[in-house]
């Protein structure tokens, strides 16, 4: 299915409340500037919960696949995360956040 990251940004509203992706800047949230291609939980001036760290130390890295499965629903992927957000029921909000998200890593 074809990701557009246009749409994607109108996902983000939901994600704004904590996270900012134009720049490297925590919020509630990590900043999820270069986040693909991140292990999980190593933003070096966030402070995680052990569960997330402990996912990154097992070796989940942000990519499509993974934050597919984390966006669906991520307190069952990443169990005691601090990330309260319920997670996007449809596959096409996820692809479309990915594909913007996309735009603010290398
Ligand atoms: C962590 C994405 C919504 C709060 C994360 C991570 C990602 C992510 C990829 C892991 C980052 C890393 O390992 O550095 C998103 C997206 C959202 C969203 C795409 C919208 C669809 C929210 C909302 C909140 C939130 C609404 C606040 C209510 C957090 C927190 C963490 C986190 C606190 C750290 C989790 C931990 O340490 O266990 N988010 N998020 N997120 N997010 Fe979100």
């Amino acid at each position: 299915q074809a990701q557009d990251a246009a749409a994607g940004e109108k996902v983000f509203t939901k994600c704004k409340v904590c996270h900012i992706a134009e720049q490297d800047q925590n919020r509630i949230g990590p900043s999820l500037n270069g986040v693909i291609g991140r292990i999980a939980g190593t933003h070096p001036n966030f402070s995680y919960s052990a569960a997330m760290i402990a996912a990154g130390k097992s070796g989940v890295k942000w990519d499509e696949p993974t934050l597919t499965t984390y966006l669906h629903a991520p307190q069952a992927m990443v169990k005691g995360t601090k990330m309260t957000f319920p997670g996007l029921k449809d596959d096409k909000d996820i692809a479309n956040v990915i594909a913007y998200l996309k735009q603010f890593s290398k």
